[in-house]
């Protein structure tokens, strides 16, 4: 053991040694190669047939689910987005999925964000992505503390642990999910961490006993006094974040021009 641990220890001695000599001349070499480069940033450069087709998918769907999609936008330029009632998610989900001209058969992700400051202070977003037209879409509906949304899981399998995940962090209940535990606390934690409404020190300390090879909780032992804090949530302690909109920087569709369109 100590045989090989001074043999990879020689390497090691000299590779930290190295970036010092070799430092100025790789930033000379990134001069003679890259000065060129360096110049000109890459800049994402927003494909304008690609966005009008985006454009006018957005206006197609909100034809087809006049009921469900209240809104279609652009996110950072050409990232299409559908603001949904909280009833369309398995109508819409459906429609992405099965429809001929949509085809989204790939959910990427589900989130959500929690604004404390609405009425209904969840944000779900659907990612989806369609193979067939290299095209992506995110879906977006909201929720409060308590009323449930309906389980992505019928339509799309993957739903399953990116709601118990939501679940777990922000207490969102799904209805119709076939398996809604906690994923990432203990199960018998109390409250979801991503609500950030619980104080940060307790009474109580979670740790694994390798021994009960369980999860135990026991009173917190505190080496020193330092329980004075306050019980403000972090959004008071911030308050400047309270006032952030997550909604800037947004484009809407038009969802009238197609009807404009047709009679042309
Ligand atoms: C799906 O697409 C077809 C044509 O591509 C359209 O006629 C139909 O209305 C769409 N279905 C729904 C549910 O909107
Ligand atoms: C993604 O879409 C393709 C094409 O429709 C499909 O074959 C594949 O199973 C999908 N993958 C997932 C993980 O949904
Ligand atoms: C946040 O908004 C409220 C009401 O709109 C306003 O009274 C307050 O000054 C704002 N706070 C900050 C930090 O901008």
């Amino acid at each position: 053991m100590l045989k090989r641990a001074l043999l990879t220890g020689v390497p090691v001695v000299r590779s930290l040694a190295a970036p010092l000599s070799t430092s100025t001349t790789i930033a000379q070499q990134q001069q003679q190669t890259g000065g060129e480069k360096a110049k000109k940033p890459t800049i994402w450069k927003i494909d304008e047939k690609k966005r009008e087709k985006l454009a006018s998918f957005g206006r197609y769907a909100a034809e087809c689910l006049p009921k469900f999609v209240q809104q279609a936008q652009f996110a950072a330029g050409d990232e299409l987005e559908l603001l949904i009632h909280p009833d369309g998610v398995i109508p819409v989900l459906s429609f992405l999925r099965g429809n001929h001209s949509a085809q989204f058969t790939n959910l990427t992700f589900i989130t959500c964000v929690d604004v404390p400051t609405r009425k209904n202070r969840f944000e779900l977003i659907y990612a989806f992505y369609s193979v067939r037209f290299n095209a992506r879409v995110r879906v977006r509906t909201y929720t409060d503390e308590v009323a449930p949304i309906e389980s992505a899981y019928s339509v799309f399998t993957g739903a399953d642990w990116f709601e118990r995940e939501i679940y777990d962090m922000y207490g969102v209940w799904f209805n119709n999910h076939p398996d809604l535990r906690r994923l990432l606390t203990d199960y018998g934690f109390e409250g979801h961490p991503f609500r950030k409404d619980f104080p940060l020190t307790g009474y109580n300390e979670v740790r694994y006993d390798p021994e009960l090879r369980r999860v135990v909780y026991e009173p917190t032992e505190l080496a020193q006094e330092f329980r004075r804090f306050d019980l403000e949530t972090p959004w008071e302690s911030f308050p400047s974040f309270r006032n952030a909109s997550i909604t800037s920087g947004y484009e809407v569709i038009d969802l009238k021009q197609q009807e404009a369109e047709k009679k042309q």
